[in-house]
């Protein structure tokens, strides 16, 4: 087991919160926040999902990376470095662990679609293609599955790859090469979505709330992105904190994360909607909006290809950042905890992730008539899994923990472990203890079809 002295940390603020923001920044947020906002009605589900993101995510942000931070070691780890061998908080870590674990698998399923359709836009093999023609190659490629699981294996080695370089060499470096990359293109986008006709549409439903359009499962599908799209309950935000020095201010560090991934998830939609409405479409057009919508809107655009081009890469570029912190949580706890090296815990780990994701990736294809349970495939089923019952299971244990048995740890003054701002301290607490449990109680009441 290392200790705290030959511990790998980041070089500075700067690296950590593009690395925690690259991990929080992903599909959750290009692919997935735009469809459910349009599904939902735009205006007053954005508010309810800002409400979501301050009064339950931020809390359970800094509360991981507090957990992190004082114990020093992965997510296992670091609750047995607070609370001792043998503790039950352990399998919170262990939660975390799995919940990264399977959501990487097929997670790099849907990121190597990305991969695809770098390939097809670079190629112009999207232009001069009808909405039919669009559509059905978004089907070819589903219905192929030795060429998905080729890109989901590619995207897999990316990732490892990456990670295989360490904290400063690996995750800090490429961070710091992704997140502005994708600053940038995304900044492009919404400037062309803004000068789109479609312009003064696409604000309007983004911002002008609609508060009937408010119902419970509405409510429930903001509380959950939640969770996914700050990337919590999954052990990531705690091994990414264990690299932080002991006298960082959590508070202002999970701020700017969060603000960087809100601004990322309104700023596609403000790129996306815009040019859906100018071309007549619908916005709630489900998972497909990025595959489908997006490549016809553009077909018939003026540097349409180039645009596409963009919008996949910055695809990619998102969850490249976000599969490397799904990966450094099972890689931490094989080092950490296990004494090994980083490479073979890297290849270790990323080949059993490729070998769990091939049922998701055939999912599509070859088993899609396969429902091991509840009449799901198998990626359906591991999405259930990691989306609805573990981030958010774990997010809520990780808030009982800090908010009702974190005992200041090493910390003399736990007010002060938290931020330089006294008052943070109480309201922080009140947050954990009572809204944070009441929010996910919630969600697992709703899950159980209580009042469908
Ligand atoms: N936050 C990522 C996204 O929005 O795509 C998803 C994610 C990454 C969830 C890492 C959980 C995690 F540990």
């Amino acid at each position: 087991m290392n200790d705290r002295s030959e511990r790998a940390h980041w070089t500075g603020r700067l690296g950590f919160v593009l690395a925690a923001a690259g991990s929080a920044i992903g599909l959750g947020n290009i692919w997935k926040f735009p469809y459910i906002t349009g599904k939902n009605g735009g205006g007053a589900f954005v508010l309810v999902y800002l409400a979501c993101i301050t009064l339950v995510g931020l809390p359970i942000m800094m509360a991981e990376f507090l957990i992190g931070r004082q114990g020093q070691r992965d997510a296992v780890g670091s609750f047995e470095a607070l609370e001792g061998k043998g503790s039950l908080w352990l399998l919170v870590g262990w939660g975390g662990v799995a919940a990264s674990f399977v959501l990487l698998s097929f997670y790099a399923v849907v990121a190597g679609w990305s991969f695809d359709y770098i390939l097809k836009s670079a190629t112009g093999g999207l232009s001069g293609k009808t909405a039919e023609e669009i559509n059905a190659l978004f089907g070819e490629l589903v219905a192929a599955p030795g060429r998905i699981v080729f890109w989901q294996f590619l995207f897999l080695a990316a990732t490892a790859g990456i990670v295989i370089g360490g904290i400063r060499g690996g995750i800090e470096r490429w961070s710091k090469i992704l997140m502005p990359a994708l600053f940038l293109l995304l900044i492009l986008l919404f400037v062309g979505g803004m000068l789109s006709p479609g312009a003064r549409a696409g604000l309007e439903f983004m911002f002008r709330p609609d508060f009937s359009r408010l119902t419970p499962p509405a409510l429930l599908d903001a509380l959950g992105h939640a969770f996914f799209t700050l990337s919590l309950g999954a052990g990531t935000m705690i091994t990414y904190g264990s690299y932080l020095e002991p006298d960082s201010d959590l508070l202002a560090l999970s701020v700017r994360i969060t603000l960087l991934d809100t601004l990322v998830a309104l700023l596609a939609g403000l790129a996306i909607f815009p040019v859906v409405f100018a071309a007549g479409l619908e916005p709630g057009s489900g998972p497909g909006l990025v595959f489908q919508t997006i490549p016809i809107v553009f077909a018939g655009l003026p540097f349409g290809s180039f645009l596409a081009l963009i919008v996949f890469i910055l695809l990619a570029f998102a969850a490249l950042s976000s599969s490397i912190s799904m990966l450094e949580v099972s890689v931490a706890y094989l080092i950490d905890e296990k004494g090994w090296r980083r490479s073979r815990a890297t290849v270790l780990i990323g080949s059993l992730a490729f070998a769990l994701g091939i049922p998701s990736a055939l999912s599509f294809n070859r088993w899609s008539e396969l429902k091991p349970l509840f009449g799901r495939t198998f990626f359906d089923l591991f999405d259930l899994l990691v989306s609805s019952y573990m981030l958010p299971l774990g997010g809520m244990f990780v808030a009982i923990y800090a908010g009702w048995f974190w005992k200041g740890g090493e910390a003399k003054n736990e007010a002060a472990a938290l931020s330089p701002r006294p008052w943070i301290f109480p309201v922080w607490r009140f947050l954990l203890r009572f809204i944070a449990p009441a929010a996910v109680l919630f969600i697992l009441l709703n899950q159980a079809g209580v009042w469908r």
